[in-house]
């Protein structure tokens, strides 16, 4: 390892040479506190920053072992760590200038959820702390200005890291605080099942959020109440008691007039699955964390799913027990999407009318009357809803707005009125035995099987793949990209970059034409758990979100 010193000495020896001359400082440097590696020198001002990791030793950055002796709470002081380094680097002090990225001092931005992610990890036995940053080596046109690069390097870095890596940084409550709403937002997580509930909604939680573009919760948001039938309350090992709607497993509904925030539920129990800071007003919001967000995805590619149970005889004769298609329909499409969430043991699905198939959904007495079951090929999900809980154990959460045919397949009605939720349960169901069910035979389905066995890329491919991620919505591997905009609960750049890793890993290593799906994602949640998602700018997704990309990867071969 070289010293500071060391670098002091190659920067100022390249000053005002070529670009290129930066590739020198690469290496291992000793600082006071703390080691600086620059991994990777970028090529050009303009091209994508260079890459900096910081090492600090557990004995040296001082963070109790308590705020990282569980899972949870390691991951929580990460997220702390890497979002006061990512404030202190924002200063408008800390700039250096000059052409291109130059001056650039870069962490992973978070959004509200906590997530794992690649860019700061403490090493749980040491606590010695990694931390990565992208720096944009200073250029004045293509020459390089190492008076800006010292200052970088020699201020402000060595600031960032005093206010950021050491425990005496940070007021100790505010750390403390941090490990205790990990725990307690394990320990609901924990309680879902044994409670026999599928989802918690704290009183007190505000669920709607700032803007269409915005994750910050809305400033003058109405708080949450469960109503008495539906509230439940748990004991937190720090908050202590808490109440809140527990929703049960099983058929629940949401129902009522528009703009009375039924999406706006249901959004928060699809983010329900990640934990929130403290703040953001679902802290306490929490779903069973396989739950699925199922929609229509029109124009999604489909391979070799069995989607018999909701679509049967094709006018055009296609098998749908291995149905391929390169262009779904809507009903096609969330058909594929239910099959799926099943394979990837999903336990609750998520569902909002408005983004679903009405004729995946219902198919009213008239209709039934009009057009006769056997030219229908669509066994809508009214029909399957109560299998599907009774063979699966899968629950579901519908929003309806329109269509009150699900009132006699649900377990609990709720109605969102002026954004409080009111069980309605008793009084639907009566209004609905006026308006008999018109059950229709629907056929019987065999259980859909999941021997799909994807083969690999193998030696035929490109030696080294090329993965992108297009902010939330597309992931670039080689010449495809991957359209994962309907793919609702992904909520952050990083885990599309991860996925788009995890993907070629998987084709590379694992897909053979034996292994089926399902074994290769549980080996992917395996090995990449255990080593980690390597490099900076990447957070760990969840299988539910592995087998989503799999499953729209249109280059897959099976
Ligand atoms: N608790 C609340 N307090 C204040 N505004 C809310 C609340 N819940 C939702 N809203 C806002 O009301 C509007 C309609 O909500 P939404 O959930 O889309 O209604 P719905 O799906 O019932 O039509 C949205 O702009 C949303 O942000
Ligand atoms: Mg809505």
């Amino acid at each position: 390892m070289k010293s500071s010193q060391d670098l002091k000495t190659l920067l100022e020896r390249i000053e005002r040479k070529g670009y290129p001359a930066y590739k020198d400082i690469k290496g291992i440097y000793q600082f006071k506190d703390f080691v600086l590696s620059i991994d990777y020198v970028q090529g050009d001002p303009y091209a994508s920053p260079s890459k900096v990791s910081i090492h600090v030793e557990g004995g040296i950055s001082g963070f109790s072992k308590k705020l990282y002796k569980n899972k949870e709470r390691r991951i929580a002081l990460q997220d702390t760590i890497l979002r006061k380094f990512g404030k202190e680097a924002d200063k408008t002090a800390f700039k250096a200038k000059g052409s291109g990225k130059s001056g650039l001092i870069a962490v992973s931005t978070c959004g509200q959820e906590i997530l794992e992610r690649s860019s700061c990890r403490i090493q749980p036995e040491t606590g010695n702390i990694l931390l990565q940053v992208e720096v944009g080596l200073p250029a004045n046109g293509r020459s390089i200005n190492s008076r800006e690069a010292l200052k970088i390097f020699f201020d402000f870095i060595p600031e960032c890291v005093r206010y950021s890596l050491y425990a005496g940084a940070f007021e100790s409550r505010l750390l403390e605080d941090g490990a205790a709403l990990a725990d307690d937002q394990a320990y609901i997580r924990k309680m879902l099942p044994e409670m026999g509930l599928c989802a918690f909604v704290a009183n007190g939680a505000v669920l709607p959020r700032e803007s269409g573009i915005s994750q910050k919760p809305m400033k003058d948001g109405i708080p949450f109440t469960s109503p008495a039938s539906f509230e439940i309350e748990m004991n937190l090992p720090y908050r202590g008691r808490i109440k809140g709607m527990g929703i049960p497993k099983g058929i629940t509904l949401i129902v009522g007039g528009g703009y009375h925030g039924k999406s706006t539920l249901l959004e928060a129990l699809e983010r329900g699955v990640y934990n929130h800071i403290k703040g953001d007003g679902r802290e306490y919001v929490l779903t069973d964390s396989s739950a699925m967000k199922i929609r229509a995805e029109d124009g999604r590619s489909i391979k070799a799913v069995d989607i018999s149970m909701f679509i049967q005889g094709l006018p055009n004769g296609k098998d749908t027990k291995k149905f391929y298609t390169e262009n779904a329909s809507g009903s096609t499409s969330q058909a594929a999407n239910v099959i799926e969430a099943i394979e990837a043991e999903s336990k609750v699905l998520l569902i909002d009318e408005d983004t679903s198939a009405t004729n995946f959904m219902i198919r009213d007495a008239l209709m039934q009357q009009v057009v006769s079951r056997e030219f229908e090929p669509i066994v809508p999900y009214i029909d399957r809803i109560r299998q599907l809980y009774e063979m699966y154990g899968i629950s579901s959460i519908i929003v309806a707005g329109s269509s009150g045919s699900y009132f006699h397949k649900a377990d609990h009605i709720i109605q969102m009125k002026q954004y409080a939720p009111i069980d309605i349960t008793d009084f639907a169901k009566e209004k609905a035995a006026a308006y008999p069910m018109t059950s229709e035979n629907v056929s019987e389905w065999e259980c859909p099987d999941f021997e799909r066995r994807p083969l690999g890329r193998g030696n035929s491919g490109e030696r080294r793949t090329k993965i992108k991620a297009y902010d939330r919505d597309g992931i670039q591997i080689n010449r495809e990209t991957i359209d994962v905009r309907y793919v609702e609960q992904l909520v952050d750049r990083e885990q599309l970059t991860a996925l788009g890793m995890i993907v070629d890993y998987a084709q590379l290593h694992l897909m053979d034409g034996k292994e089926s799906l399902i074994q290769i994602v549980d080996k992917l949640v395996d090995v990449f758990s255990q080593k980690g998602l390597g490099t900076a700018g990447k957070a760990m997704p969840r299988k539910q979100e592995i087998f989503a990309v799999l499953n729209r990867y249109r280059s897959l071969k099976l």
